[in-house]
């Protein structure tokens, strides 16, 4: 027992979407990023919602060596969005360890800019990330059609990327899939009323599942309700070894090495980027 306990707080964690620019960490974030590597957290990306927040992801890429950081405008801040973000956030990609555009995409849920704004922008943003050879993280909620509508006809499947805090159906997911995307699977799953992403995960290979916290959002059970951060991701790692049936190292391990491909993090160490 004891050795498993020690086996599992060696096996890395890689958290794929986290925003610890957040206010929410205000107090207490130095001491929280340090505490991560030491229980078992091996990478962190730190996702951009703004142009505000894109910076400020920069700035937490700069100042610790196990973060990257993904750098865009998320369809609730697109009404601030311009050419001008646009051009800052092409500047801000070409940086070090910036490896993705995101979070970008559709949120009819919330629904805080115009429908054809946040398409506008998201269509945008994925010219962009075409540009600059980066993959995608697509945020979208209450958007199925839309979103695959544009996905299709802007090629993303030769984009790339993830669904982040994927919400939809086992169709949905398996259109994803063939795409060539990844899933980002969070605290959500853990949740017992969560019955249609549970089978979302069933269906998917482990091979094309990823983990995220989405942090301060979305703790798992049992720490729902409160502030999340990438320790937590064990709980998401268990619930997902339980409904694939493999082990729970196997879970961490394999979507270790899936968000590596998924941020394309090899290829990146050779390359040669200002
Ligand atoms: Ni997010």
């Amino acid at each position: 027992m004891l050795d498993r306990e020690r086996d599992r707080k060696m096996k890395k964690i890689f958290d794929t979407h986290a925003h610890y620019d957040d206010s929410a960490f205000e107090d207490d974030r130095k001491k929280l990023i340090a505490g991560l590597l030491e229980h078992g957290i091996g990478y962190v990306v730190n996702v951009g919602a703004s142009i505000f927040s894109s910076k400020q992801t920069l700035e937490l890429v700069k100042e610790y060596p196990f973060f990257y950081g993904a750098v865009g405008v998320h369809p609730s801040e697109v009404g601030e969005l311009t050419e001008e973000g646009i051009a800052f956030l092409r500047k801000a990609a070409l940086k070090e360890r910036v490896v993705a555009i995101g979070e970008i995409g559709l949120d009819y849920y919330w629904d805080k800019s115009e429908r054809e704004v946040q398409k506008k922008w998201f269509v945008r943003q994925l010219e962009l990330a075409r540009e600059v050879e980066l993959p995608v993280i697509i945020h979208s909620r209450d958007a199925a059609q839309d979103t695959m509508d544009i996905l299709k006809e802007q090629k993303a499947e030769e984009i790339g990327g993830v669904i982040h805090c994927f919400s939809y159906s086992v169709e949905v997911a398996k259109e994803c899939l063939n795409m060539g995307f990844y899933l980002g699977i969070g605290g959500v799953v853990t949740f017992p009323n969560a019955k249609k992403l549970q089978e979302v995960v069933e269906m998917a290979p482990l091979e094309r599942i990823v983990l995220e916290t989405d942090c301060p959002y979305l703790a798992p059970v049992p720490n729902r309700g409160k502030r999340n951060n990438s320790i937590y991701l064990s709980y998401v790692a268990e619930a997902i070894a339980q409904i694939k049936q493999v082990t729970y190292e196997d879970v961490v391990d394999i979507t270790f090495c899936n968000a590596k491909k998924l941020y394309r993090l090899e290829k990146k160490d050779t390359k040669n980027r200002s």
